[in-house]
């Protein structure tokens, strides 16, 4: 499979959640060779959109003649794209936002409805793409956390998308911590072989993926400096 992960973090490969990323693509890969490319959004040369909309109206193309246009192609060209992201005020980092703002030459100026929403129809043919959605957070809680993270993900992506969200993350990065952080990346890595032979995730694998590592007050008190 043709995979593409745009990583919002800026922290790059010292990610925090790259280390949920690398360990659901060792579980695609368990199953059959991946073709992965891996971009930072940091470093890619990627103006904010400026709202001209001239990109839906003119069959496609953007004022901007900058990194945009490769990784519009890029994505164009593959079968799953991971927006693999640390989760910055309830959101995504500026750097991803500017490349998730400047996929609208995917879309015409065109809407119907579906269901009780609108959207925009598709003036470039996505039928073939997977999405998937990895996030990792500061805070020790889920819940009043990643919900508007996740409900935007939705919404951009209602066809196919999958969302593996995972509190307590900066422990990815603290060797002391692998106790608790070897079997959860165990977890996440049985979740990319399930998703490589059936396409999902079971929804239990999930809920245990996106529960705390330790404690809630173990891990504020540990972060507070009170242990
Ligand atoms: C600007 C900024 C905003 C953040 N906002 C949140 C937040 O809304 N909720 C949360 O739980 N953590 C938040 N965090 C913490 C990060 O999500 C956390 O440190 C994460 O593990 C960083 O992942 P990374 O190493 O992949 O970049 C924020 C961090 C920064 C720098």
């Amino acid at each position: 499979m043709k995979i593409l992960v745009l990583n919002g973090s800026p922290k790059r490969d010292d990610s925090d959640t790259m280390h949920i990323t690398r360990a659901f693509l060792d579980g695609l890969q368990d199953v059959s060779q991946q073709d992965v490319t891996i971009l930072h959004a940091i470093e890619q040369r990627v103006e904010p959109c400026t709202g001209c909309f001239s990109c839906m109206r003119n069959g496609g193309t953007c004022v901007h003649d900058d990194g945009m246009r490769g990784i519009l192609d890029r994505i164009l060209d593959s079968e799953l794209l991971i927006w693999s992201f640390p989760l910055y005020c309830y959101g995504m980092p500026a750097p991803l936002k500017a490349i998730l703002d400047r996929t609208l030459p995917l879309s015409s100026m065109a809407m119907r409805k579906v269901g009780e929403r609108y959207e925009h129809v598709e003036q470039a043919d996505l039928s073939h793409l997977h999405f998937l959605m990895i996030c990792g957070c500061g805070f020790p809680n889920s819940r009043h956390n990643f919900e508007p993270a996740v409900e935007q993900f939705k919404l951009c992506f209602p066809g196919d998308h999958t969302i593996v969200t995972v509190p307590e993350s900066p422990l990815f990065n603290v060797p002391e911590a692998a106790v608790v952080t070897v079997p959860r990346l165990e977890l996440v890595r049985r979740a990319g072989r399930q998703y490589a032979e059936h396409g999902t995730i079971e929804p239990s694998l999930l809920t245990e993926i996106g529960s705390p590592m330790i404690p809630e007050e173990q891990y504020a008190a540990i972060v507070n400096g009170n242990t």
